[in-house]
């Protein structure tokens, strides 16, 4: 999916027409980039605790543990519209990502696990919300790591 963040300059009372082509195509990498590493980071900030409680690492709190689940529901809708064109790695564009090149050629693979996440945290949220048991909980948040590692496997540079 291509994304453009001219209706962001606009909104912001910039003209995107002022800028060459070049230049708006360079801040929109460069924007993508830093925009979902940061999405990236709030969702694994959110995974932490889910994970800590699941594995005893921290103690279980159904209350806290059903507030992250659907923090991180609404946030696995969110890194992957930035992954537009030209910003993964040897797209010649200077700037620091993990995000390699061979996901361009597997843009259904990369797409699909994308639904996956957000499909597994749905489930996950929904279920804390329904009060499910400590162990099913737990199993579901098996799935959901599992499903963050295995797009890792294939498509992070790290
Ligand atoms: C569809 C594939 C995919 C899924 C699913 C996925 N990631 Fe990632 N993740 C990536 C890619 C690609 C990068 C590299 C992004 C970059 O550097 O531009 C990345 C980078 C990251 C980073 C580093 C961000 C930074 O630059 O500081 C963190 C943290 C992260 N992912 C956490 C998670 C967590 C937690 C989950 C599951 C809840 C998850 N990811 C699920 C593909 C995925």
């Amino acid at each position: 999916m291509t994304v453009t963040f001219r209706p962001l300059l606009t909104s912001l009372g910039l003209s995107a027409a002022l800028l060459s082509s070049a230049s708006v195509q360079a801040l929109e990498v460069d924007k993508a980039i830093e925009y979902r590493q940061s999405a990236l980071r709030v969702m694994a900030f959110q995974t932490g605790p889910l994970g800590d409680m699941v594995q005893g690492d921290i103690d279980y709190d159904a209350e806290d543990f059903a507030l992250r689940a659907n923090n991180l529901a609404s946030l696995a809708h969110l890194p992957w519209e930035a992954f537009i064109e030209g910003s993964l790695q040897n797209d010649d564009h200077g700037i620091a990502t993990e995000a390699m090149a061979v996901i361009a050629d597997n843009r259904d693979d990369f797409i699909s696990r994308q639904e996956t996440l957000v499909d597994e945290t749905d489930t996950l949220a929904q279920m804390a919300n329904d009060g499910a048991e400590f162990d099913e909980l737990r199993r579901q948040m098996g799935t959901v790591v599992d499903t963050c590692r295995g797009c890792h496997d294939n498509y992070r540079d790290n």
